[in-house]
């Protein structure tokens, strides 16, 4: 038996023993014979060793139990170098989206005839043309068109969208400052009469993935342990219900069926956020509060991964991409076994067996929400901050978690735009909105978790109505997602399903 033998070996009882599985006199013969060892590491994993594949392998000779191994791998999570940050970060920064925007956009097909603003401002004669451009400035003129100004790295140009041409001056009605758009129209002198815009967008050929294996995915978000609207005794019931003690036996045998966990942010209700909490706290201090959070949700199943980023009410900066919870503050949450923290945002690659790729999850709290739903016409019309599947879809559009400037508080950083969407996830979910959607937008699930805090003065005073203790949940087999409610008033009936 040679050394890689004896890792393989090491690395499958090891993962046996954490798990408390007993396995068959076949498989300790094929542990401790060289041959099989590495027939078994050829047949499961072709280019490199990867354990986990190994150990679902062995999981199903032996037949042990899918939700029992979870493979779970963080395919993004934001890696800060500390640095001090200069006016001109933020030119750097916007060249960098632009530049990987732009890389995405150039694979359209419509944008045929692309050139750069400069040459269009060279023109002499009338001509159809296409530009990939930033959004400076957007306003009206006095007989109702729309007056755009755009940028590229070699200049700046006027764009003109008449009001005539109906659907794209709806479209057009909706972009927002500092977005990048492709943009097809004629040439007259010194601007662009806009013909067509074209978004980054996500394709529309992603395939509806389904997994090989009946394990389920649930999704929450805004827990706010501390405040003293947070309703614990629903979480908890919540908790009993997932650790199979309560519930129905259709509901128990989902319950035994779940494989993951994610919490997208707000998972404390912190201290100092806004004027006056003080008064609206139960625990005062964020040690504790994440102490209490890791108490109750130390009652899931350990077999169960528990995936966590930050929200803007956690101890961690509010400049997005939020880094993961502080040791200092959240140092009981990093001590369960089960739990893998990630920044805001993450990408989390889920449920992968050996002929399968698994599913990626994009988490991102939420933050920028509110300044789309107040300044995109088709989402404030639409139910504004309530539609929550409608700032989602928008955002998918744009490629980027928040394309303007002012919608979040950010860090620049110069290589890359961490709020970009690079990888089309096969989930989305978020949160801040404290209402549960779950919708669908081209074979991507869009899902807002819901929250466990009831009304606070505060958003009674903004108008904002919260619909605690749902829980939606995903069939990564069927990719069917159902609502089940912790409410007081149903009891475990099922919400709505997709
Ligand atoms: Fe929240
Ligand atoms: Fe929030």
């Amino acid at each position: 038996m040679n050394s890689d033998h004896i890792q393989l070996k090491k690395s499958i009882v090891s993962l046996l023993i954490q798990k408390k599985i007993l396995v068959s006199d076949e498989l300790i013969h094929v542990l401790n014979d060289p041959e099989l060892l590495e027939r078994l590491g050829k047949e499961v994993t072709s280019a490199d060793f990867d354990v986990n594949l190994v150990f679902q392998w062995v999981a199903k000779k032996e037949k042990i139990p899918t939700v029992l191994f979870n493979p779970l791998e963080v395919v993004f999570s934001y890696k800060d170098i500390p640095r001090k940050r200069e006016c001109r970060d933020f030119v750097s920064y916007l060249n960098a989206r632009y530049e990987a925007l732009q890389k995405m956009l150039q694979q359209r097909q419509e944008l045929q005839g692309l050139t750069s603003i400069s040459r269009v401002l060279e023109k002499k004669d009338k001509d159809t043309l296409a530009v990939i451009a930033m959004v400076n400035t957007k306003e009206y003129t006095k007989q109702g068109n729309l007056i755009l100004t755009v940028e590229d790295p070699t200049g700046m140009i006027k764009v003109l969208v008449n009001k005539t041409k109906q659907d794209l001056f709806t479209l057009a009605n909706d972009l927002v400052l500092d977005e990048v758009v492709g943009i097809i129209g004629k040439t007259g002198d010194r601007i662009i009469f806009a013909n067509a815009i074209i978004f980054p967008d996500v394709p529309l050929t992603k395939e509806l993935k389904k997994g090989p294996d009946d394990v389920y995915a649930i999704f929450l978000s805004d827990v706010h342990v501390g405040s003293k609207y947070f309703l614990r005794e629903n979480l908890e019931r919540f908790i009993r219900w997932i650790s199979g003690e309560e519930g129905t036996d259709e509901q128990k045998a989902i319950a035994s069926k779940i494989g993951y966990v994610f919490v997208v942010g707000d998972l404390i209700d912190g201290v100092g956020i806004y004027p006056g909490q003080e008064n609206e706290l139960l625990i005062k201090d964020v040690k504790d509060q994440y102490a209490e959070f890791a108490k109750i949700f130390s009652g899931i199943p350990h077999h169960i991964k528990l995936i966590i980023c930050p929200g803007n009410h956690d101890a961690v900066r509010l400049s997005e991409p939020q880094l993961e919870l502080y040791h200092e503050f959240a140092q009981p949450l990093w001590d369960m076994p089960n739990a893998v923290l990630v920044t805001n945002p993450a990408l989390i690659n889920i449920a992968r067996a050996p002929d399968f790729p698994g599913f990626d999850i994009l988490v991102y709290h939420g933050y920028s929400f509110d300044y789309y739903a107040s300044h995109v016409g088709g989402i404030r019309n639409n139910g504004g901050y309530e539609r929550g599947d409608l700032i989602m879809k928008f955002l998918l559009q744009r490629r980027h978690l928040a394309p303007t400037h002012t919608s979040t508080l950010y860090i620049p950083d110069i290589e890359k735009d961490a709020l970009i969407i690079h990888k089309v996830p096969d989930i989305f979910a978020t949160g801040h909105i404290h209402k549960s959607a779950v919708a669908n937008y081209r074979n991507i699930t869009l899902i807002s978790g819901s929250c466990w805090q009831s009304t606070t003065a505060f958003q009674e005073k903004v108008g904002h109505k919260p619909e605690p203790c749902k829980v939606p949940i995903v069939n990564l087999k069927t990719r069917h997602v159902t609502v089940l409610n912790f409410g007081d008033e149903q009891g475990y009936e099922r919400g709505g399903e997709e």
